[in-house]
């Protein structure tokens, strides 16, 4: 690899900007080339959920850099622009507005796409699914004037807009097909934890509930369910997951399975393509798997992991994995994998407010869930990076100060 090479950049999100700016910074002179289809300058998705839908965050700060510090890193923003193919044979990608871009290296960031509500009336106005700025400014604008929410997916993006929505004094109800809140990621002492905490502050939650369909009804909306009933609504907004834009890639040949799929140098079957952030099926060297991450930790390091592969310094991609969501007072902070866990420790008490959780595959600890305890967290990550097990017994003793099994140094 060399520092003058064209390197283009499909994806303007979190990752596809942390790869410029890396490979700026390390000494890449050549033209650096970023497209994205999205018309906004690369923004933070995480506030989206959050502050923005309260209105203490206007999409000027969300901006991920500002356009003067953009301009300075001197790479060729094309906004508003969807790349339509990949010409492996002749290195070039095919983009809407008709113009053909040559590349040396080409790296996907092309992310994720909210799943859409597979039910009739999914499309009618007032029907929100949330992924990007224009989705969330739709939700914002609706949500001052609604009344009654129903929030479709137990999720992240849901408990987040139904902890924000009580927040600003609406009548909120949350409907999830699973029979438990966060299925997809945390234990059930999680959620249960998070379930009593959204009954408490108002939230009306089914569970084991799929919507049949939405009907306008008047000025209103009808979400109904299969269990017979009908919430009425001034707002729906859905967060039922995600799906990987992986279609690029496919129909370039490249190997996909639930992602792009690439080595722990971020590089897929064709060496001059890689892929970061949340559309890659990655290895993790430390973790000893591959999988796909959604997070913006993931898709920083794996940039770095990427820009390093192209300046011809290879590192393997070797990051402890974390996430974090907020809803009301409470943090929830999550440290490594729990896939393949067969048991779960309890450290501290849900009812106290602040607790962890640690999953364990026999006495290898695999992760941890912190509520409220943000020096467990810290730890976690850190013992988690140096290979150190907690014995589940000292896990369990909230007494037990996990620096102690740090390696000195
Ligand atoms: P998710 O996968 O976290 O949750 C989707 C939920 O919808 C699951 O509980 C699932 O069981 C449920 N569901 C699926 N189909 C359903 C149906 N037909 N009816 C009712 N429930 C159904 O995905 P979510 O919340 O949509 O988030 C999307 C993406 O945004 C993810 O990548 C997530 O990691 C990211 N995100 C992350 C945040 C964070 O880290 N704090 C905050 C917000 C979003």
């Amino acid at each position: 690899m060399s520092v003058t090479h064209r390197i283009v950049v499909v994806g303007a999100g979190q990752a596809g900007l942390q790869l410029c700016e890396t490979l700026r910074r390390s000494g890449h002179t050549g033209p650096l080339v970023l497209v994205g289809d999205e018309p906004h300058l690369p923004y933070q998705r995480p506030p989206l959920s959050k502050k923005f839908l309260t209105g203490e965050l206007d999409a000027v700060r969300l901006a991920l850099r500002p356009a003067e510090q953009l301009a300075k890193l001197d790479v060729a923003l094309k906004l508003g622009t969807a790349v339509l193919a990949i010409h492996r044979d002749a290195h070039e990608v095919a983009l809407a507005d008709g113009e053909r871009l040559g590349y040396d290296r080409l790296v996907l960031a092309t992310g994720t796409r909210v799943r859409r509500l597979p039910a009739p009336g999914a499309a009618l106005d007032g029907v929100c699914h949330l992924r990007g700025l224009d989705d969330a400014q739709a939700i914002r604008d609706r949500l001052g004037a609604a009344r009654r929410l129903v929030v479709i997916g137990g999720g992240f993006i849901g408990l987040e807009v139904a902890a924000v929505a009580r927040g600003l004094g609406k009548d909120v109800t949350i409907v999830e097909a699973q029979n438990r809140l966060m299925p997809r990621v945390v234990a059930p002492l999680v959620s249960e934890h998070y379930a009593r905490v959204h009954a408490g502050h108002g939230v009306h939650i089914h569970l084991n509930t799929q919507v049949e369909g939405i009907v306008r009804a008047g000025e209103a909306l009808a979400v109904a369910l299969d269990d017979g009933a009908s919430l009425p609504a001034d707002l729906v907004v859905v967060g039922i997951g995600v799906v990987p834009n992986v279609e690029l890639a496919r129909e370039a040949g490249l190997h996909c399975e639930n992602g792009i799929v690439v080595d722990e140098y971020a590089q897929s079957s064709d060496p001059a393509v890689l892929a970061i952030g949340d559309v890659a099926w990655h290895r993790n060297v430390l973790l000893g798997t591959s999988h796909r991450l959604e997070s913006v930790q993931h898709a920083v390091d794996q940039a770095k992991n990427a820009a390093a592969t192209l300046l011809g310094k290879p590192v393997p991609y070797a990051p402890v994995p974390w996430f974090w969501s907020d809803q009301y007072d409470l943090k929830l902070q999550m440290a490594g994998i729990n896939r393949g866990h067969d048991s779960v420790v309890l450290r501290g008490t849900p009812d106290s407010g602040a607790f962890s959780v640690c999953y364990y595959e026999g006495t290898r600890l695999l992760a941890m869930d912190s509520i409220n305890q943000p020096l467990d967290h810290m730890l976690a990550r850190k013992l988690l990076a140096a290979g150190v097990t907690v014995p589940p017994t000292a896990a369990a003793d909230p007494e037990f100060e996990l620096k102690t099994l740090l390696p000195a140094g």
